[in-house]
């Protein structure tokens, strides 16, 4: 049987890349796991709750030896040494930026996957590390900020006083920015986002924030990710940040393009201007920072008394979540690669999310990976003056005009035979029989794909309509037409019945927890 081995990280992470909980779907597909004994106590899974789940502990070298190795960070050039010969290894290996550590793990001639590599699609959403531990990191800043900021973040009126509420600027609506502004209004703060994809501005104001435009046109992104921005909205966004910063009493900046420094947005003289006591965050230290003065890992104070946050490990902090939701999605991605839950990993390039983790290959470097375009924004409809994308082709607007002009002589010669030869009333029916077919495939054909709901409860009466024609066609002596009668019944009945289950299904996703 194949060993999955979840080995012990470095002592600056708290995080495990499996809990007893997603241990337990990995030997559901078929793996024998093995734990580094104590590999989950500082996430407070111990090592019991392993053996538990049906683990083995063992000591680090056995954990290191498995065929398929599970971890969080990237592993040490000591570490790549204790991997067994063609091993697969899974971490978050940065390869954009650490093009030495996809050449050590090829000299090994080992298999290496990046987790941090998976494509933005909504197919790989399970699997995506960044965006769950952005998230857990969007929520654990605000928590910082809120443990150093010597004030409520909601208003109060009391006895003794009214208390304004804090005001929060987020620079960067993404998984992290979002996540931020939910926590910090949840709070009580006035919360403001500002972003360079308009296209979040919404989201912005579903989790409580206030979207502050900065009115320079962005080119739209097709990889879910934010393109580097043009000179003239940086000039504009600079304005906001230095009007932002004299205004509110924290800043959390989670601005990012990958594969870059991270972009610098709050200038040292946008620090000055914060009151003393003011809380920056700046999440993307460890990219080279969005704020000036901030430094990778440390807590600074500036000279005006803002504290400045530069913490790498916001998600480390949080250690049980963070690894639950690390381990799911590693499972999700185990999942994947074993398509007969028989212990056997195969990694298919024809698939995008495979190809695009796959670093390494049996000691062959993969990286990169072909683009993978994801259409991440909704075209404009309109308004903006921008042309909409167009209309992907339906079924019937694809067929060639030689076969439609085929199909109509078919159908009419069809006709004609019917008319000329069949017995009376069957011309009638099956002419009525033809153009409800074509009506029916044109007028079905158009209807959007988000009205196929509605439209699958309208078809129920049409349903009702087949169910009463064939019950008084049941009782008919002849056994061929009891048959189909029967059949129609249960066909319709399955129809409409169906039809109220889905579109049950669907209202409910419009109805607010408890209310029925
Ligand atoms: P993301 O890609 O979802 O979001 C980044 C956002 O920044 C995007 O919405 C993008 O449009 C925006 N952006 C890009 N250029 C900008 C600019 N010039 N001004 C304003 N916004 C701009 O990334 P995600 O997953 O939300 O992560 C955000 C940051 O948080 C990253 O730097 C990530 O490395 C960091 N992070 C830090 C952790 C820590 O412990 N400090 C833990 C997890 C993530």
């Amino acid at each position: 049987m194949t060993q999955i081995g979840i080995v012990q990280e470095g002592p600056e992470e708290a995080r495990v890349a499996a809990t007893p909980v997603t241990v337990q779907s990995l030997q559901k597909l078929g793996y024998e796991v093995v734990v580094e004994q104590g590999a989950g106590a500082r996430s407070s899974y111990p090592d019991g709750d392993y053996e538990k789940a049906g683990a083995r502990i063992v000591p680090a070298a056995d954990a290191w030896a498995a065929s398929v190795v599970l971890k969080v960070n990237p592993p040490t050039d000591a570490e790549i040494a204790r991997l067994s010969d063609g091993a697969t290894l899974v971490a978050l290996l940065s390869p954009a930026l650490r093009p030495d550590l996809v050449e050590a793990l090829a000299q090994r001639g080992i298999t290496a996957l990046a987790l941090d590599a998976v494509p933005r699609i909504s197919r790989a959403q399970s699997m995506d590390v960044l965006s769950s531990m952005a998230n857990i990191a969007g929520y654990r800043a605000v928590v910082e900020a809120a443990n150093e900021f010597g004030r409520f973040f909601t208003g109060q009126v009391t006895a003794a006083g009214k208390v304004p509420p804090a005001k929060v600027l987020v620079a960067g609506a993404g998984v992290a920015g979002l996540a931020a502004i939910g926590a910090a209004s949840s709070l009580g703060a006035i919360v403001r986002a500002t972003d360079p994809r308009a296209e979040v501005a919404d989201q912005v104001r579903s989790v409580g924030g206030t979207y502050l435009p900065v009115d320079v046109v962005v080119e739209k992104s097709t990889d879910g990710y934010a393109k580097a921005t043009s000179e003239d909205y940086d000039r504009r966004a600079a304005e906001i940040y230095s009007e932002q910063a004299a205004d509110v009493d924290i800043i959390i900046t989670t601005a990012l393009i990958p594969g870059r420094a991270a972009p610098r947005l709050i200038t040292a003289s946008d620090v000055a201007a914060m009151k003393p006591g003011s809380v920056i965050v700046d999440m993307a230290a460890a990219q080279g920072g969005n704020v000036e003065g901030s430094v990778a890992g440390e807590r600074t104070v500036s000279e005006g008394g803002v504290i400045i946050l530069g913490y790498t490990d916001l998600a480390s902090r949080l250690a049980a979540q963070a690894s639950q939701l690390y381990g799911t999605n590693v499972a999700n991605l185990i999942a994947l690669l074993t398509p007969g839950k028989d212990g056997m990993l195969t990694i298919d390039f024809d698939d995008v999310v495979q190809r695009s983790v796959t670093v390494v290959r049996d000691g062959a470097v993969t990286w990169p990976p072909p683009p993978v375009q994801v259409a991440a924004a909704p075209a404009p409809s309109t308004g903006s003056g921008t042309q909409a994308a167009p209309r992907p082709a339906s079924k019937a607007e694809k067929m060639s005009a030689g076969k439609r002009i085929g199909l109509i002589v078919a159908g009419i010669a069809a006709l004609l035979l019917v008319n000329l030869f069949a017995p009376d009333p069957l011309p009638q029916h099956f002419t009525v029989l033809m153009l409800a077919v074509v009506i029916g495939f044109y007028v079905i054909g158009k209807v959007h794909h988000a009205l196929h709901t509605p439209l699958m409860s309208v078809t129920n009466a049409i349903s009702g309509v087949i169910i009463v024609g064939a019950m008084l066609q049941i009782t008919d002596a002849n056994p061929v037409v009891q048959v189909i009668a029967a059949a129609a019944v249960l066909v319709a009945s399955i129809n409409i019945f169906g039809g109220f289950a889905v579109t049950r299904r669907m209202l409910s996703m419009f109805v607010k927890g408890g209310q029925k």
